[in-house]
């Protein structure tokens, strides 16, 4: 998920140059993963044909048709009445198969997740060439390439899945946190294919969906597939997805264009649930890398490009210090400035682990000025921006020390390494204070940062020094994308924990 304007959007650095260019990948990715990537742009191009999915009687309607692809819900429709309201209860016919869609920022997602441990398909519709012109995220843009995606993005989640919506068991949505309009795509689109198939709908939240990317990850080919052909017999439903290292509490980095924030994540009855330990009081750490970027004249999203050119530079050339952040002096003075911020209980966290991400995107900018690096950065960016109709992601992320000094000087190189050598410090050294303080001895790390090299380097190297587990998710499942959405999920489809008719998106959407 993103907040408004932020920058930043996903995709592991590698990706980049591929998705950009409006070209849809299929299968491109470890076999294992199964994902597809596209721009939007592109698939929207393939909007045109696709299904209209009609139900006027019960005052429901959903439609598109080429360039005016539209989306209503003329009512709210009783949905999920009958046997689909009943607890889901496992046998040989199920596979637990759950159709996850992901709209909450500038991504359009849908994956098939098979018991919340196999993935079957993953498809991320990227709306990176939408926005990169911009250096942020619009939201009326978002929500209009959201609804030029949806329909051939499930579709083609399902191609890829060879399997029909009549094999699903279920159907999960993000319903927040994000952007009201792209929520609201997912959130009626997933109302409009479960009430049709008279399927349970399951609101996932996108941090929850974040935190299972790494508890899929380490499931994955460790549960037997129920496959119906066989009838193999199963694991047992306690035993299913309760590895050992499943049932003790992981305390949690969500780190992304639109959070910074801890978690001690637990499973209680079944279902995951989560104590918010500290989070960021101003901007996330994504959003630092993204602002960053875009002082430096580099692309969008800026996360992925400083990786590529940190390694290049001395990152004790410039000394950026975190100072602790004052709880109450911050409660004293102006009130938070993101919505996101005014909504969280921070007088109760420990000033410990709140971040600040504001102060250093500031002494960056300073550094720039005193240094005359503003014309060098103008000129870049006018150099990257100068590709055709503004696709500054086509070009490729530098990979050589070579290709890193052609496009910068080893001054801004410096500077960049020392950003995020700061970045990455200040992240490393509260996530371990929580874990110490609260005894935890599992560390999830995820998000569009957690796709960070360095980041992931010095999280292992402190956490094998401290004899902690930690996790991450694959590099594709580190940024949104529905797979997530889909394995949160199916503890709450056990449980019976089903969206309520009058589901709608909460943009400010807390995880508890
Ligand atoms: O999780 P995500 O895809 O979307 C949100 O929920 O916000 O995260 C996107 C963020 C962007 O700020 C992007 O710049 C950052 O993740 N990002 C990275 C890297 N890849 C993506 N930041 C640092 N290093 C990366 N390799
Ligand atoms: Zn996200």
């Amino acid at each position: 998920m993103c907040t408004h304007g932020k920058g930043a959007r996903k995709h592991a650095a590698h990706d980049v140059g591929r998705c950009a260019g409006g070209h849809i990948e299929v299968g491109g990715r470890a076999a294992k993963e199964k994902i597809a990537h596209a721009a939007t742009g592109k698939i929207g191009l393939m909007a045109g044909g696709a299904q209209s999915l009609h139900n006027r009687k019960r005052g429901f309607e959903l439609w598109s048709g080429g360039k005016h692809l539209s989306l209503h819900c003329r009512a709210v429709p009783r949905l999920w009445h009958g046997a689909a309201r009943d607890r889901y209860t496992e046998d040989v016919t199920k596979r637990g198969l759950i159709l996850g869609i992901e709209t909450s920022c500038d991504e359009t997602a849908a994956a098939i997740v098979e018991r919340g441990a196999h993935t079957l398909s993953s498809v991320v519709a990227s709306q990176i060439a939408t926005h990169a012109r911009y250096g942020g995220v619009v939201p009326e843009l978002a929500s209009r390439e959201h609804l030029r995606a949806i329909v051939p993005v499930v579709r083609a989640t399902l191609e890829q899945a060879q399997i029909s919506l009549d094999d699903l068991d279920a159907v999960a949505v993000t319903s927040g946190p994000g952007l009201a309009g792209a929520l609201l795509v997912g959130i009626t689109y997933a109302k409009a294919l479960a009430f049709a198939n008279r399927l349970p709908l399951i609101a996932v939240n996108h941090l929850e969906g974040h935190i299972h990317a790494v508890l899929l990850q380490e499931r994955e080919g460790r549960l037997p597939s129920n496959d119906p052909a066989t009838q193999e017999p199963r694991l047992a439903l306690d035993d299913r997805d309760d590895a050992d290292s499943e049932r003790e509490p992981a305390l949690a980095l969500v780190v992304s264009g639109g959070h910074t924030h801890l978690y001690l994540a637990q499973p209680a009855h079944g279902v995951w649930r989560y104590q918010l330990i500290g989070r960021t009081l101003d901007d996330a750490a994504g959003e630092a890398y993204d602002k960053v970027a875009k002082l430096l004249g580099l692309g969008y999203p800026g996360g992925p490009w400083i990786d590529a050119l940190a390694r290049f530079g001395d990152p004790l050339a410039v000394p950026f210090s975190f100072a602790q952040v004052k709880t109450k002096a911050h409660l004293a003075g102006a009130a938070p400035r993101t919505k996101a911020a005014r909504t969280a209980p921070i007088a109760q966290l420990d000033p410990r682990f709140l971040f600040s991400f504001s102060g250093i995107k500031t002494a960056v900018l300073r550094y720039v000025e005193l240094h005359g690096l503003r014309a060098e950065a103008e000129a870049r960016m006018a150099k990257l921006f100068a590709q055709k109709d503004g696709r500054a992601m086509t070009l490729k992320l530098p990979q050589t020390a070579s290709d890193a000094l052609e496009l910068c000087p080893q001054a801004t190189l410096d500077l960049i390494a020392s950003f995020q050598h700061a970045v990455v410090g200040d992240l490393l050294k509260k996530t371990f204070a929580a874990a110490e303080a609260l005894g935890a001895t599992r560390i999830l790390v995820t998000g569009g940062v957690a796709a960070n090299r360095e980041l992931r380097a010095r999280f292992s190297g402190e956490a094998e020094r401290r004899g902690l587990h930690i996790a991450y998710p694959a590099l594709a499942l580190s940024t949104d994308n529905a797979a997530m959405i889909a394995a949160a999920a199916w503890p709450r489809l056990v449980a019976g924990e089903f969206a309520p008719d009058e589901l709608s998106a909460d943009p400010a959407l807390a995880l508890t």
